[in-house]
Formats: structure tokens, C-alpha cells, sequence
């Protein structure tokens, strides 16, 4: 009997399901058949995988100092954080690229821990640009525990795969970067915390490294049309937050074991914000509601520190796409000099360490100060060509408008020197 099914069925690819005909080329297996079109689709399949790892063995990385170097023309200061990051991701594809089993090589993962404004998603951002491999950026406010309304922790692995086109081999050593994770801390007052211990430990899942599979709709809504098998083992994740608070827990800690020490022991109150961040140490984030196993998974944590107005004022024009760069050449489209006195650099720094808002407020305090020229520049123009626009310290300070240079009066000042 199986022979004469086997040679019904030979009619027909097992495969595509087209019956054979004159100009189609069949080849039998034991119990099946394939016509010579499923073949080459087949062998493409295989070509085309092989080449994916081709490439990833020859691309090219960059050396830590390099990846430094390239963080430092869009990050100003945090050279710590820069050097790690550097390392980290050096080492996390040194590790892939050599997959020899005798010495097992765990990845770092990284917990970046700064004030608002210091920088943190920008790192992340400019590591994204750099790095020729899948990079995903999650904030994490928006995730909930499975069942709840919000996101599920699987749809940061459905970016990963979109961002690697869909190519799980190159997901598996991607990045993913997991923004505003101290949203996620427990906070046991709350009751039954949807966001919070529930999230780690769906987390921690990922983090620990474990096929995981994911639904390829991350809307719980929509119909779920199949899902991706995706091992997070080789995925490194870097966190970042910026842990309001936690200094009060170092400092506590830092207060009780000082306690019975000599005088030459410094005095806690004299650590600064900056001082106390530095020693963050895991059971100080456990006291601020994670999960221990979840902090025992992130072995790096590395301290962004508050800017002061020499770095802000930095900020503000050395970047490679910095602030005033950015305004500057909005201007230029309206072949208008811009300029920034330097006592008007001065006060934009000091009103934004006023407002506790880092970098972070340096854009709105400039925006606010152009606002009324802006709006403007475009009609007066029409009549009078405008040559530059001067923004001194009283701009900032007390709402004056940017002193106005028409084209016509620099040209008569010129001619009658
Ligand atoms: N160290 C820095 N160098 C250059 N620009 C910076 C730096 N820190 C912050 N900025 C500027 O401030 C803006 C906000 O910074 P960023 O988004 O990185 O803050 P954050 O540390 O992630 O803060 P939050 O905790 O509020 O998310 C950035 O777009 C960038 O323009
Ligand atoms: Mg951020």
C-alpha cells in the first residue's frame, strides 16, 4: 500500500503542492517530493543565511577607544559611563565572535544611574547611531504585567527582531537598551503593583537568558499570527535611570556604619550628590524595590554625575549637533548670523542648575529667548535684509529681545570707516 500512495503523491511537490508537469524537474526523496523550483528557493534560503554570518564574523568592530572617541563628539563629560559602555560593547562581541566553550564568557550588563538631563538616553542613542548591529531602545514605563493593559516585556524582543529586519540570528546578539528602569521599582505601599515587582520578574527572564517566545504583534488586541523563538542569552542589555532618591539610601547606609568611627571618618553630610551616587551599591537598589536576583543580573552599575555650568555651557555649543549649532543654522536658512554672547552662555547654564533639569533645559530656556525672533525674522526680512541676530546675558535674564543688525546699517557703518 505505501507504494502506491508514494507514487500518487509523486505527482505533486511536497513542498509547493504543484502537480509535476513536462517542463518541471522532480526530485524524489524517501517519501517525499520536490519540484526544481522549491530547490533553488531552498539553496537562496541557505545562501542567504550563510552570508548573514559571514558578515557578522568580518564586520569590522570598533576598539574601545574608538567607540570613546565617537561618544565623546556628542556626549560632553561622563567619561566613565563612555569608558564602560566602550568596554561593554567591545566585550560583548568578543565574546560572540569567539564562541570557543572552554572558558565560558557571561556578558555585562550595564546599569547607567544619573540625574535627569545627564545624559543617559543620549548615550544610548549615540551608541545606536555607531553600532553596525541591532540596537533597541525600550522605555520601560510603558510595560505592564501579562494580563494587565500596556506592553508586555516580549514586545522589546519584537523591536530587537524588527530592528535586526526581522533576522532572529542577528536579534540574539543585539542590544537593548532599557530606559527609565527605576519606573519599575516596587513600591510595596501601592498594593497590588502592576508595574512593578510583576514587571521584574518578566524581566529578569530576558536578562537571565532563556528562549523566549515572541508574539509577532505586540498589541494584545490584535491577533497573535504566530511568534518568534528568540534565545536572549548573547543579548546585552544596558538600563539606565535616574533613581530620585537613592542617594538618601546611600547616605543612610553611609550614616549607620560610620557610626562609633573616629573624627577622621568624613562627615556624611559632606558627601555631595555626585559623592553619593558613586557608591550606589546593589543592596542600595534592592532597598529602592527591585528584586535581588534582578540586581544580581546587571553586574556593572556606573554613575552619570549632575553637570555643572562649565560642562552645560559645553553642552550648549561643542557637540557635534549641539543646542546652538542646531539654532545657529535654523538662522543661517534665513541667511541671519546668529550669535550667543558669552555672559548670555553663562546665564543660560546657571537658570538651568536653578531648575534641577541637567542638559535637559537648556533647549527651552533658548527656545523661550528666541521665541518672539523667530517669529518675526521671516517678515522683517521681507523689508529689511537682517545680518545678525545678537543674543546677550539680558535676553536670558529678563526677557529683552535679541539686539537686530540690519544688513543696510553694517554696510553704511562699513563705508563711512
Ligand atoms: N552629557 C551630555 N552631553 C551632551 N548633551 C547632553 C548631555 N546630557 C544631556 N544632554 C542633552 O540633554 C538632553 C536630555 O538628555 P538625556 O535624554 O540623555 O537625559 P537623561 O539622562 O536620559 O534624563 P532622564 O532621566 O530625564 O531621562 C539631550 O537631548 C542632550 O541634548
Ligand atoms: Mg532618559
Amino acid at each position: 500500500m505505501p507504494r502506491k500512495a508514494t507514487k500518487d503523491r509523486a505527482t505533486y511537490c511536497s513542498f509547493c503542492g504543484r502537480p509535476k508537469a513536462n517542463n518541471l524537474r522532480f526530485i524524489s526523496g524517501i517519501d517525499a517530493y520536490i519540484c526544481e523550483d522549491c530547490v533553488k528557493i531552498a539553496h537562496e534560503i541557505l545562501l542567504d543565511e550563510e552570508k548573514t554570518k559571514r558578515e557578522f564574523k568580518t564586520f569590522n568592530l570598533p576598539t574601545p577607544n574608538e567607540i570613546k572617541a565617537y561618544l565623546d563628539q556628542y556626549v560632553i563629560s561622563q567619561d566613565l559611563a563612555k569608558k564602560v559602555l566602550s568596554v561593554a560593547v567591545y566585550n560583548h562581541y568578543k565574546r560572540i565572535k569567539n564562541p570557543k566553550k572552554d572558558v565560558e564568557l557571561e556578558k555585562t550588563n550595564v546599569l547607567l544611574i544619573g540625574p535627569t538631563g545627564s545624559g543617559k538616553t543620549l548615550l544610548a542613542n549615540t551608541l545606536a547611531k555607531l553600532l553596525d548591529v541591532p540596537f533597541a531602545i525600550f522605555d520601560v514605563t510603558s510595560l505592564t504585567e501579562s494580563g494587565y493593559v500596556g506592553e508586555d516585556v516580549e514586545a522589546i524582543l519584537l523591536r530587537l527582531i524588527q530592528n535586526a529586519g526581522g533576522d532572529l540570528d542577528r536579534a540574539s546578539y543585539g542590544i537593548v537598551y532599557l530606559d527609565e528602569i527605576d519606573k519599575i521599582a516596587y513600591k510595596p505601599t501601592i498594593g497590588r503593583d502592576v508595574s512593578g515587582e510583576g514587571v521584574q520578574e518578566e524581566l529578569l527572564k530576558l536578562l537571565e537568558g532563556n528562549t523566549v517566545s515572541v508574539p509577532m504583534k505586540s498589541n494584545k488586541k490584535m491577533l497573535e499570527q504566530g511568534s518568534f523563538q528568540l534565545d536572549t542569552s548573547d543579548i546585552l542589555f544596558i538600563l539606565g535611570g535616574a533613581f530620585v532618591g537613592v542617594e538618601d539610601i546611600v547616605r543612610n547606609r553611609i550614616g549607620s556604619t560610620e557610626m562609633g568611627f573616629k573624627s577622621n571618618v568624613k562627615d556624611v553630610t559632606q558627601y555631595t550628590y555626585n559623592d553619593l551616587l558613586s557608591l550606589v551599591e546593589p543592596h542600595d537598589l534592592v532597598k529602592y524595590g527591585f528584586l535581588p536576583e534582578f540586581i544580581g543580573r546587571i553586574p556593572l552599575i556606573v554613575p552619570l554625575h549632575s553637570l555643572g555650568k562649565a560642562e552645560l555651557i559645553k553642552i550648549l555649543t561643542e557637540p557635534r549637533n549641539s543646542i546652538i549649532k542646531q539654532y545657529q543654522r535654523f538662522f543661517e536658512m534665513e541667511n541671519t548670523k546668529l550669535t550667543f554672547t558669552d555672559d548670555a552662555l553663562e546665564a543660560i547654564a546657571e537658570i538651568s542648575i536653578e531648575t534641577n533639569t541637567g542638559a535637559r533645559g537648556l533647549r527651552n530656556i533658548i527656545e523661550k529667548s528666541l521665541l518672539e525672533t523667530m517669529f518675526k525674522l521671516p517678515t522683517i526680512k521681507i523689508e529689511k535684509p537682517v545680518e545678525e541676530v545678537i543674543v546677550d546675558k539680558e535676553v536670558i535674564t529678563s526677557g529683552k529681545e535679541p539686539v537686530i543688525i540690519y544688513t543696510d546699517n553694517l554696510r553704511r557703518r562699513k563705508k563711512s570707516l
